[in-house]
């Protein structure tokens, strides 16, 4: 059976096309839906209640368009508000926290782990949760990193500025021996050349949101929903904001490749 609804992507800004580039990749007959709420990206420094509220909004908008599964392409919004949509919601709902702490076990050699994300994400201790049930003896080396998702939402991920910022930051973590670094924000694979570069090539970096990919596939398959092949011109790839549409589509262009991107701009407030 094949199946042509959509699978709808929602971040709190650009940061989700990180996972929607690997979704192109590996799921290329996938029609996609994607929204980020840029008009009220940072989630990081938000208040937990306030990240489920926003969440709900992005997902009710995209059930109204009928997709047949969510992914929370987020680590902020899924470290607070998985369970809760994922028991509300009768479609498969994904987050991008569990693809990477098993890819983190599985790349890792000293066991010495580096997870760094936004503040709600840090603070919610979800990643150390999923890794220290799933490996105890595994040493965790947590760090918030608040500066990192301006300088991608304002297309300055290039810049030396970046480049100075990024250096500075991951300054305490270059003492830990890690040999695994989890990107546990889907906006800092937009940084990844400058991360790899201040940790050393020694260090694995694992791209939470891609990881996730994996699974959304093996989840189409298990409930036998995938599209069938589709010429890419028959393909829907939209995507919504609550911000600027040609900020987004700048960054969306530069970083996806796509021939044509399709951007509106949306308001959640009714959602
Ligand atoms: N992309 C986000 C994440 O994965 C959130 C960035 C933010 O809104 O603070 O956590």
């Amino acid at each position: 059976m094949h199946n042509k609804q959509p699978i709808g992507f929602i971040d709190s800004g650009v940061g989700g096309l990180t996972v929607v580039k690997e979704a192109l990749k590996q799921l290329p007959n996938e029609n996609i839906l994607y929204v980020g709420d840029t008009a009220r990206c940072p989630y990081g420094p938000r208040p937990a209640a306030q990240v489920i509220e926003y969440t709900w909004q992005m997902t009710r908008y995209l059930m109204k368009k009928d997709i047949k599964m969510l992914v929370i392409a987020c680590n902020t919004a899924t470290a607070v508000a998985l369970e809760e949509i994922k028991a509300a919601l009768p479609i498969p709902v994904v987050g991008v926290i569990l693809p990477g702490t098993r890819a983190a076990l599985k790349a890792t050699k000293n066991n010495r782990i580096g997870i760094i994300g936004t503040i709600g994400t840090i603070k919610s201790g979800s990643y150390e949760e999923a890794l220290t049930q799933k490996a105890p003896n595994t040493t965790l080396s947590s760090l918030a990193c608040p500066r990192f998702v301006p300088i991608v939402e304002s297309n300055e991920y290039h810049s030396s500025v970046a480049k100075k910022i990024v250096a500075e930051t991951l300054q305490p973590l270059k003492l830990k021996q890690l040999d695994t670094l989890i990107l546990g924000c889907t906006h800092y694979p937009l940084l990844r050349p400058i991360i790899q570069n201040v940790m050393g090539h020694s260090v694995t970096l694992i791209d939470s949101g891609a990881e996730t990919v994996g699974e959304v596939s093996m989840l189409l398959d298990y409930f036998a929903i995938a599209n069938a092949p589709q010429a890419s011109n028959q393909k829907t790839c939209e995507f919504y904001t609550t911000g600027s549409a040609n900020m987004f589509e700048e960054i969306a262009n530069s970083w996806l490749n796509l021939t044509k991107i399709s951007v509106t701009h949306i308001d959640l407030g009714a959602c």
